[in-house]
């Protein structure tokens, strides 16, 4: 068994997973205090993964997501275990990047003309801020098909004999190459633990104090 997911890597997904949950329903629900202070905590995990990219594991690495598409097909036929994701996950992968970001960025900018506003909105014209919430509630109806997709297509690896949950659990797994370089994934959790301190002091004392 060879270490392929630092322990950053691991929490992340799971907090993500949690995070957009609670997003999701606080939107829907209209508990934007909550809303806003989770969608901060968001916020501050995503800089932090996108850091990680930069100083973490091999396998974390952004650079290791970009592939030729003729790997890309060829990784949906294969049961070949790599570290990491494999080259057709790292498409999912970036997507799903892009998404997350343009949700919280847009949600920054967006307002339900009433009580709250995203922190963005003094900056913007009115326009804008009307752009930015009609793409904030378009976009989620893009992610959650993509989370969607993400999920089938694990469950069709599961079928096909390759465990792809099991690693991202216990961080080990039996691969056909060689061991990657690992990082330390307390090092990120102190990168965002200091980003949630910073964000929350600079944006979310408000809804914070609300909700407390
Ligand atoms: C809100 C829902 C979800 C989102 C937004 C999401 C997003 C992601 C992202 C961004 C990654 C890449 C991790 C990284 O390199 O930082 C990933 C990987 C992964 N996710 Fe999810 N995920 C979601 C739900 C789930 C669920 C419910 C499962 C389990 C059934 C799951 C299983 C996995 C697995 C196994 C991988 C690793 C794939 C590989 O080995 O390449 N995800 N997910
Ligand atoms: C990935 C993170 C986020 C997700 C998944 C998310 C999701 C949602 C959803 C589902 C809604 C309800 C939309 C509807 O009424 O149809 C919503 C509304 C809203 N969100 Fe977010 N959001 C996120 C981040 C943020 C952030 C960071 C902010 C600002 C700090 C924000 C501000 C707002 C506001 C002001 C509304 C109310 C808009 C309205 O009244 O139409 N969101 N969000």
């Amino acid at each position: 068994m060879t270490k392929v997911w630092d322990g950053f890597i691991r929490g992340f997904h799971w907090l993500l997973v949690v995070g957009i949950t609670v997003l999701y329903f606080s939107g829907e629900e209209g508990w934007l205090d909550l809303h806003f202070v989770v969608g901060y905590l968001l916020l501050a995990l995503m800089i932090t993964r996108m850091i990680w990219g930069i100083i973490g594991s091999d396998t974390a690495k952004l650079s290791s997501l970009f592939h030729h598409p003729k790997h890309i097909f060829a990784a949906l036929k294969s049961k070949f275990s790599y570290a990491g994701h494999n080259p057709a996950g790292s498409v999912m992968v970036l997507l799903f990047f892009v998404l997350v970001f343009t949700q919280l960025i847009s949600g920054l900018m967006t307002t339900d003309d009433i009580l709250m506003e995203g922190p963005l909105v003094t900056y913007i014209s009115y326009e804008l801020a009307e752009i930015a919430g009609d793409i904030h509630r378009l976009n989620i109806d893009i992610l959650l098909v993509a989370i969607a997709i993400h999920i089938v297509a694990i469950m069709v690896y599961r079928v096909k004999g390759v465990n792809l949950i099991k690693p991202l659990l216990t961080g080990k797994n039996d691969i056909d190459t060689a061991a990657p370089r690992m990082r330390k994934g307390w090092v990120a959790y102190v990168i965002f633990l200091l980003l949630v301190a910073f964000i929350l002091y600079v944006w979310g004392l408000e809804p914070l104090n609300a909700l407390l």
